[in-house]
């Protein structure tokens, strides 16, 4: 059986589905994009409501609900400064709530689910663009190992409800991610919101240069939030598989060039320095796309359009963005 070929099919519209992690960056976009393909029954929780390491309340809830699909997107996420200052928190955190929650699912033998894992799970010198079966071949950054291998754990969890149950679990590693309802705390961004605020502050602010961290060299992939959504829901329809999917664009920029795109369309016209005694990180991260553009899968946004269209709710949802 080519083990690629979904054997469960598309997703029943009408099946219980639960989002977890549904207000933030990716769990947002796959509920909007749910709702808007008719999926009738979407559950999700805050984690005020429903704190995924409490797991006698997750097992509870899954009991409760009986969902039917279930895509993990809650996690404690943050930029290499957060997880390279907190990497307790980062790795026992995240161990908890995926345990909770795929444990929770096999109790109720959720016939459908999808894991988000990162990029960050490949090794450091991983040869570009990284293929999928470059998992587990060499060391990883220090700077997240922490939360890299709890999303391993999360990987090898999902191979191993596949083999001991039975059940057509997949995972769904994403490039660096962008969009609307991106975090834009200083602490705990990624790059792109934090080079988004630093520029509509300088554009604020009238001040005649803004100074990056590093050389602009590095080259970097970005996929917007809408595209990984239909991605989640491409791979749930269409994909059967133990090995983890990479999903991207299968195109880098260097940092030098991302910054300018961000500065144009913040409307700042003053120069950007290089502060180049600051580290630039790994030169290259570029996934390997192949598996789910075989599969049928393209993402439909521009880095210029998502950059303008990220900073427009930028713009429009300052009292709801978080910092
Ligand atoms: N952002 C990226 O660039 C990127 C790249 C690759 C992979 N990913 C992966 O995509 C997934 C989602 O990331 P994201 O960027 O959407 O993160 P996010 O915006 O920070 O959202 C994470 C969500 O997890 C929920 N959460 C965290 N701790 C929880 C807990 N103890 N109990 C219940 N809910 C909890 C939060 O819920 P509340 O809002 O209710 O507190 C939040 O909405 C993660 O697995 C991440 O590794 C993200």
């Amino acid at each position: 059986m080519d083990e690629t070929v979904c054997r469960v099919g598309p997703l029943d519209r009408s099946a219980t589905t639960y989002i977890a992690g549904h207000r933030g960056l990716v769990g947002s976009a796959l509920w909007r994009l749910f709702e808007k393909e008719g999926f009738s029954r979407l559950a999700g929780r805050s984690s005020a409501e429903l704190d995924l390491t409490d797991r006698a309340a997750v097992f509870d809830f899954f009991e409760e609900l009986q969902p039917e699909v279930v895509i993990l997107a809650a996690a404690k996420v943050g930029g290499i400064l957060a997880n390279s200052t907190y990497p307790v928190d980062f790795l026992s955190q995240n161990l908890q709530i995926q345990t909770n929650v795929l444990d929770a699912a096999v109790a109720q033998r959720v016939p459908r689910l999808l894991f988000l894992g990162s990029s960050c799970i490949y090794p450091k010198h991983a040869e570009q663009p990284i293929r999928e079966d470059s998992l587990l071949t060499g060391p990883l950054e220090q700077t997240n190992d922490a939360y890299a291998i709890a999303k391993i754990t999360g990987i090898l969890t999902v191979q191993a409800v596949r083999r001991q149950y039975g059940l057509p679990w997949i995972s769904a590693m994403p490039t660096n991610l962008y969009g609307p309802g991106d975090n834009f705390s200083p602490t705990g961004s990624h790059v792109l919101p934090a080079l988004i605020q630093r520029y509509d502050q300088a554009l604020r602010n009238k001040a005649d240069h803004v100074t990056n961290w590093g050389t602009g060299t590095p080259r970097r992939e970005f996929l917007h939030v809408d595209d990984m959504a239909t991605a989640c829901l491409h791979l749930l329809n269409y994909f059967d598989g133990p090995q983890q999917v990479n999903v991207g664009t299968g195109e880098d920029h260097t940092l030098s060039e991302i910054a300018s795109l961000v500065a144009t369309s913040v409307g700042y016209t003053g120069t950007t320095r290089w502060d180049t005694s600051k580290p630039d990180g790994t030169p290259q991260k570029l996934l390997d796309v192949s598996t789910i553009r075989a599969s049928g899968w393209i993402p439909t946004w521009s880095l210029s359009e998502g950059i303008s269209d990220t900073i427009e709710w930028y713009r429009a949802n300052q009292s709801v963005i978080r910092r």
